[in-house]
């Protein structure tokens, strides 16, 4: 799995409770965090590096545990490997078609994925009838990344970021950020109770099952796994934060991307 830094761990640890036996090579870009401002090219090529390097890791599969990477091309990793690939922008577009009732749907995300159309373009291919309101949070993966999700900036960003998608009447918003649900107490607290917030983790990791289990890939269910995190940047700080997500702090290792 990749992302940029840690924000694919919401994606990672639905994985570990929905495939427990199966062991994940995680990579985050911390180098070049964010992806979000980037342009489309930039990340697709960050992204191949990290191929190249989960490569070496024997994987079997790939998750692009990254809307921003998703959005920059999912099309063109696919060209490159021959293992089953997985973004994140489908399954969450999924989850929140099973939620909607008024059909009035929110996506929040970066200004790449935002600015792409990749989630106006998912839903034209899936439920055409569907009102989309999009908005861009680019403060909120720094938010994230800097250990700020409960200060008091944090929910002001929040309530100026959201303040036009609630005048929208939607009743479903999809955090379109895998940053974004660790952000999800004060974006609830800001949206209130009725509307539904959706992240595509759950459904990325039972998508995933599918795939595996169709290829006939899924460990055995009495495998241990061996989970490996990799980081381009320095890796305490990315321990640090994986620990509050995750609960431990997973020893984490650098490796210096050619780029
Ligand atoms: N977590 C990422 C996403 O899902 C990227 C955040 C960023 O690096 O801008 O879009």
């Amino acid at each position: 799995m990749l992302d940029s830094g840690v924000g694919g761990l919401t994606v990672a640890k639905e994985i570990f409770r929905q495939l427990p036996a199966e062991s994940v090579v995680y990579f985050g870009d911390t180098a070049h965090m964010p992806y979000g401002p980037r342009s489309p090219d930039q990340v697709r090529g960050f992204v191949y590096e990290i191929i190249d390097f989960l490569e070496t890791q024997e994987i079997k599969a790939l998750i692009i545990a990254c809307n921003a990477a998703t959005a920059a091309g999912l099309d063109y990793y696919a060209a490159r490997v021959d293992i089953p690939l997985l973004g994140v922008i489908e399954p969450a577009v999924r989850t929140a078609l099973k939620q909607t009732r008024t059909g009035k749907v929110g996506v929040i995300g970066t200004t790449g994925t935002i600015r792409s159309g990749a989630y106006e373009h998912a839903f034209r291919r899936l439920a055409p009838e569907v009102q989309l309101s999009s908005r861009a949070c680019p403060l909120f993966v720094l938010i994230v990344e800097n250990g700020l999700i409960e200060s008091p900036e944090a929910e002001g960003v929040t309530r100026e970021y959201l303040g036009p998608l609630l005048e929208e009447g939607i009743d479903t918003l999809i955090l379109g950020c895998t940053h974004y649900p660790l952000m999800s107490s004060v974006i609830q607290k800001v949206i209130g109770p009725g509307i539904k917030l959706i992240s595509s983790a759950e459904e990325t990791a039972r998508e995933a099952r599918m795939i595996l289990s169709r290829k006939n890939l899924l460990c055995r269910e009495n495998t241990k796994p061996r989970h490996r995190f990799f980081v381009s940047g320095p890796a305490k700080p990315f321990e640090n934060l994986a620990a509050t997500l995750l609960g431990s702090s997973p020893k984490t290792y650098q490796v210096i991307l050619p780029w």
